[in-house]
């Protein structure tokens, strides 16, 4: 392979998360509708049309933006209750996942937090704004940030942690835990009165994989779960927290009242109602998963095992990530995750969503003209 993306990218500003498309439109003097994201894991034939359909007859009346949104959000609860086959008093409504994370610290006063990494980047603002020590535990890429259970349970009883932060699938490897693994550690963590807080983000490509159901009768564990990706409606603000009933009321005092407009409600209870789409998002990820790793092994590159909708890459050797990235902005209009700002990870790694195969083509394209 032909290195000929390695150049001098010191003073180029990287975007600290996915999806940041206006600024770096601007930032290129680039037509930001010219832009193909590959950097946000938002699932391409989103949002479901019956939910577009009920957003259309919603705004038709009047009293959908004129009154307050349910102050207890019965229709929304229950119908993320029975999404997740729990009852709705072990549900917690958001505005995103940090915010209710940032609730459940808050709720457990939480002081000490275990934080594997490389990891989401919100954590650590999260926690630091909560105050919460942070012990950073680093996950090898050596070993396809597999993460050993015992040692991860050592670590937090070492450093006496009273909650550890974890998510399954991980961002950015895409890597998924044995169930098993993570039924072992929920179960010690309990025994230690350590609180496990699980961000499922990415879990309803592999809902067989949640540990949702498991929270309702362990209150050390809460399972944070979110309509951003898999729904793609990340401009709504919609997720949720499934906790023990009690915990769960005490998460959901912390989180400010009326955190989700009346709009964003009627589009979550339609997304979450609509099992055709649920089903026909996941068979058209997974297929389209494997075909673009099996062709992006095929060019020479290391891919990742992700499981969800988006691949982890590491870059051979003297191919730098930053200049990657902006050669395929200025030369291909094609936007992906640069990594070497997750805390962890060297300037050796880029993340890709999942797209449709138009798209995918031109991303392999253009990765075979510039490496
Ligand atoms: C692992 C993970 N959790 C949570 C989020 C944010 O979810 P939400 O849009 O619900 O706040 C992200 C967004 O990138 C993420 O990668």
């Amino acid at each position: 392979m032909r290195a000929t993306v390695i150049e001098s990218t010191s003073s180029i500003p990287i975007p600290a998360h996915g999806g940041q498309l206006r600024q770096i439109a601007a930032q290129f003097d680039i037509p930001q509708e010219q832009l193909i994201d590959f950097s946000a894991n938002i699932h391409p034939n989103g949002p479901p049309p019956s939910m577009l359909q009920a957003l259309r007859e919603a705004v038709s009346r009047p009293e959908i933006v004129r009154d307050y949104p349910d102050i207890e959000f019965t229709d929304l609860r229950n119908a993320l209750a029975a999404y997740v086959q729990v009852e709705p008093s072990n549900v917690v409504i958001g505005n995103g996942v940090v915010p209710l994370l940032e609730a459940t610290l808050r709720a457990f006063s939480v002081q000490s937090c275990l934080l594997p990494v490389p990891a989401f980047s919100e954590y650590r603002k999260t926690l630091a704004r909560c105050a919460v020590e942070i012990h950073a535990f680093q996950i090898s890429s050596d070993k396809d940030f597999s993460i050993d259970a015992e040692q991860l349970m050592s670590e937090a009883s070492l450093r006496d942690c009273d909650a550890m932060l974890l998510a399954n699938p991980q961002n950015p490897s895409g890597i998924s835990w044995m169930q098993k693994d993570l039924r072992k550690l929920v179960r010690y963590a309990s025994e230690h009165n350590i609180l496990v807080l699980l961000d499922e983000a990415f879990i309803d490509y592999l809902p067989e994989e949640s540990l949702a159901f498991l929270s309702p009768s362990i209150s050390s564990l809460v399972v944070f779960r979110s309509l951003t990706k898999f729904f793609a409606i990340a401009g709504l603000r919609v997720a949720y927290a499934v906790a023990h009933a009690q915990a769960s009321s005490r998460i959901q005092g912390n989180v400010a009242t009326w955190p989700v407009s009346t709009l964003a409600c009627v589009a979550a209870c339609h997304a979450v109602k609509d099992v055709e789409y649920s089903s026909h998002a996941r068979t058209a990820n997974q297929e389209e998963l494997a075909w673009l790793r099996d062709r992006l092994i095929g060019i020479g590159l290391y891919v990742y095992p992700g499981v969800a909708n988006y691949l982890l890459i590491r870059l051979p050797a003297g191919i730098s990530a930053v200049a990657l990235w902006r050669q395929l902005i200025t030369r291909h209009c094609i936007v992906v995750r640069c990594c070497d700002n997750f805390e962890g990870l060297d300037g050796q790694f880029i993340r890709v969503c999942v797209r449709r195969r138009e798209d995918n083509l031109k991303f392999l394209g253009a990765l075979r003209s510039l490496l």
